[in-house]
């Protein structure tokens, strides 16, 4: 396979992009704040100077941003993938966004000859670092092709949804529902708590049932532990909250319990948790609660 270009090293590129090179990808590296790839440098990436030097060095490029606004800048602001992108390279954007943002990247560089996938992903920093990923490509049939096996080196699984679009849908649907859960978890944990029963006890009984799932039994230990090392961080959980609200809009889909856990979420990056786990969106619900 050609060398693989990476642009952001945050807690998922980073993990993705140490995952290529252990399996023996070459992979050129660059990120917004150039310090975070120094560790990658030591095992064996390229650093290029900018995502248009990344795209030059490489046939295909991937991207790990952390939002819209982000996804939309390395590929439009000087230095941008735009610069060098041309036919035979591809770019794909793994970064969760929504679809008119993934449309509009789309557009850009198809017009400047080259090919384009969106490939969200399911999943979180360990499965980053397991390969274990579930990867939500749509887009160009021939450029998935071409990375799958990097695909195959960062997840478990693959699916090819089609047009550009469905896969950033696909994630956002997966995030609401994901995001609503941790809030009915979150307030199932205070009250238990609150009526006098252990919430450890609550999570040893989760786990027996039907509704026994592996974000309960991974989360639950250290949010009643109240820790909260970001692998998913709560101002990235809100941003797709927010985007998959956005969606429901557009197709008027009535998702009142999806808006009130947006709310919980909104008030917990206010409160200064958004670099946090999103599992601390559990503080909100403990202080709206005061003892009787
Ligand atoms: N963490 C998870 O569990 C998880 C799971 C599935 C999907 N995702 C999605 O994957 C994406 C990355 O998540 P993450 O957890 O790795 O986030 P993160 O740790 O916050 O990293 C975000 C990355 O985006 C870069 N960035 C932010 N604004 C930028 C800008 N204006 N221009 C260029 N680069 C910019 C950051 O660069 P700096 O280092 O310079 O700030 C960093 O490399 C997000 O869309 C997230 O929703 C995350």
């Amino acid at each position: 396979m050609e060398e693989i270009g990476f642009l952001g090293m945050g807690i998922m590129g980073k993990a993705m992009a140490m995952n290529l090179l252990r399996n023996g990808f070459k992979v050129t590296v660059w990120n917004r704040t150039l310090s975070k790839c120094d560790e990658l440098k030591e095992h064996g990436a390229s650093v290029g100077e900018s995502p248009a030097a990344v795209v030059k060095k490489c046939k295909y490029t991937i991207g790990m941003l952390s939002d819209p606004p982000a996804a939309l800048s390395v590929v439009f602001d000087k230095g941008g993938i735009l610069e060098e992108i041309s036919s035979g390279k591809g770019y794909i954007d793994m970064s969760t966004v929504d679809a008119e943002t993934s449309s509009k990247i789309s557009q850009a560089v198809i017009a400047k000859g080259g090919s384009f996938l969106e490939a969200p992903v399911s999943g979180s920093k360990k499965p980053a670092e397991d390969g274990q990923l579930v990867i939500l490509a749509a887009g160009e049939k021939g450029l998935y092709e071409k990375i799958v096996p990097a695909f195959d080196v960062l997840g478990k699984k693959s699916f090819f949804l089609g047009e550009v679009g469905n896969g950033a849908k696909m994630k956002l649907v997966v995030n609401m529902i994901m995001g609503s859960m941790m809030n009915a978890f979150s307030e199932g944990l205070v009250l238990a708590d609150k009526s006098g029963l252990s919430p450890k006890t609550l999570l040893d009984v989760l786990d027996l049932g039907a509704i026994a799932n592996p974000m309960f039994k991974m989360k639950g230990p250290s949010m009643i532990e109240n820790s909260y090392s970001p692998a998913f961080p709560l101002k990235h959980q809100q941003k797709d909250m927010r985007l998959a609200l956005a969606l429901g809009d557009e197709n008027a889909v009535s998702m009142p319990v999806a808006a009130a856990a947006n709310e919980a979420f909104k008030k917990a990056r206010s409160t200064g948790l958004g670099d946090l786990d999103f599992s601390a969106v559990y503080e909100i619900f403990k202080v709206t609660q005061p003892s009787p």
